[in-house]
């Protein structure tokens, strides 16, 4: 069913792929490597954040007993927040289950005295948390700006989502609902800058974030048994201004075809297939936001050059 929806991505007027299928092996070691390049400043400045306001942070989070890690990767933003907020319990939930499972056997090491669990899961698909913690108090935790690869309409029903995920006052077994331990969201937010500095971030001198937008070709093949040869593909990213969001496109470098068992799509030279949109936001648009998925309030902390904000919307 995934690999149909693949297909008619391809097959659309405007052809897309969606950026869930950056993150094989290869696509979320390369995301590593982005995240170290000196444009892409998103990493840097919400670790910056994280680290100006941690104990802030902490008091606004208040007593911990599971957090759930929505997009872990290496686990390492999570790591960082151990020290500070001290969870009972951390589940890590991934859409690169292997990737996942061998970031948490570090973690296991370092953090001896955490519960922590891998939950291989996509987040727009249904997600089942462990029994055990259905009456903890739940902090959700979504940093990177990885809310900004969705569409706002989306992005808002995600938010929905975490908030039913952290919340535990509809709890059949919640003996007193009036005493419910309402939990909440923390969530790293990219801000609308200088286009020069966005475009940058996208188009690093090294090639790091070509060859991860470029890689998602050789995924698809091993998905849907097409013939995309990547030096006929180049990387394009340009920020939209009228949608306030940066996209990504590969292009065709010259007239071509691509098969697969059953069907074919041609490319004109320079078309391209959209793979992926990052939305940068203004802090009082992603408030509203926040307010529209249900969240009674919230707080935010920024960096010094107000580029990265990270959220606290309590349910
Ligand atoms: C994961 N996500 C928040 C990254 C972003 O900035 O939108 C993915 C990425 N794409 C290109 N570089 C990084």
């Amino acid at each position: 069913m995934n690999n149909q929806s693949i297909i008619d991505g391809l097959l659309n007027d405007s052809a897309f792929i969606s950026p869930k299928y950056f993150y094989d092996a290869v696509g979320s070691r390369l995301f590593e490597l982005i995240t170290m390049m000196p444009e892409y400043y998103p990493t840097r400045s919400e670790q910056s954040v994280m680290s100006a306001h941690r104990e802030a942070i902490a008091r606004a989070l208040g007593s911990v007993d599971t957090l759930i890690d929505l997009g872990a990767g290496n686990c390492h933003k999570a790591g960082e927040l151990f020290s500070s907020v001290q969870p009972k319990n951390y589940l890590a939930i991934d859409i690169s289950g292997d990737f996942l499972e061998s970031a948490l056997v570090q973690m296991r090491k370092a953090y001896p005295d955490i519960d922590m669990r891998a939950l291989s899961a996509d987040l727009t698909q249904t997600i089942t948390l462990p029994e055990a913690m259905r009456n903890d108090r739940k902090i959700c935790f979504y940093p990177g700006s990885s809310i900004g690869n969705f569409d706002p309409d989306q992005a808002v029903g995600l938010l929905k989502k975490f908030k039913a995920l952290a919340d535990n006052s509809i709890a059949p077994q919640q003996s007193n609902p009036a005493s419910a331990k309402r939990g909440g969201l923390l969530i790293g937010v990219d801000l609308v800058k200088d286009d020069k500095i966005l475009h940058a971030a996208y188009n690093d001198e090294l090639g790091i974030t070509a060859a991860f937008n470029r890689n998602m070709l050789t995924h698809i093949n091993s998905l849907i048994s097409s013939d995309f040869n990547l030096s006929d593909w180049g990387h394009d990213a340009f920020f939209n201004q009228a949608l306030s969001r940066i996209e990504m496109h590969l292009y065709a470098r010259r007239d071509l075809v691509v098969t697969w068992p059953g069907g074919e799509r041609h490319f004109k030279s320079g078309e391209s297939i959209h793979t992926e949109n990052s939305y940068k936001y203004q802090i009082e648009t992603f408030m509203e936001m926040l307010s529209e998925a249900g969240f009674s309030e919230a707080e935010y902390w920024t960096d010094s050059q107000k580029w990265f904000a990270v959220f606290f919307a309590r349910i």
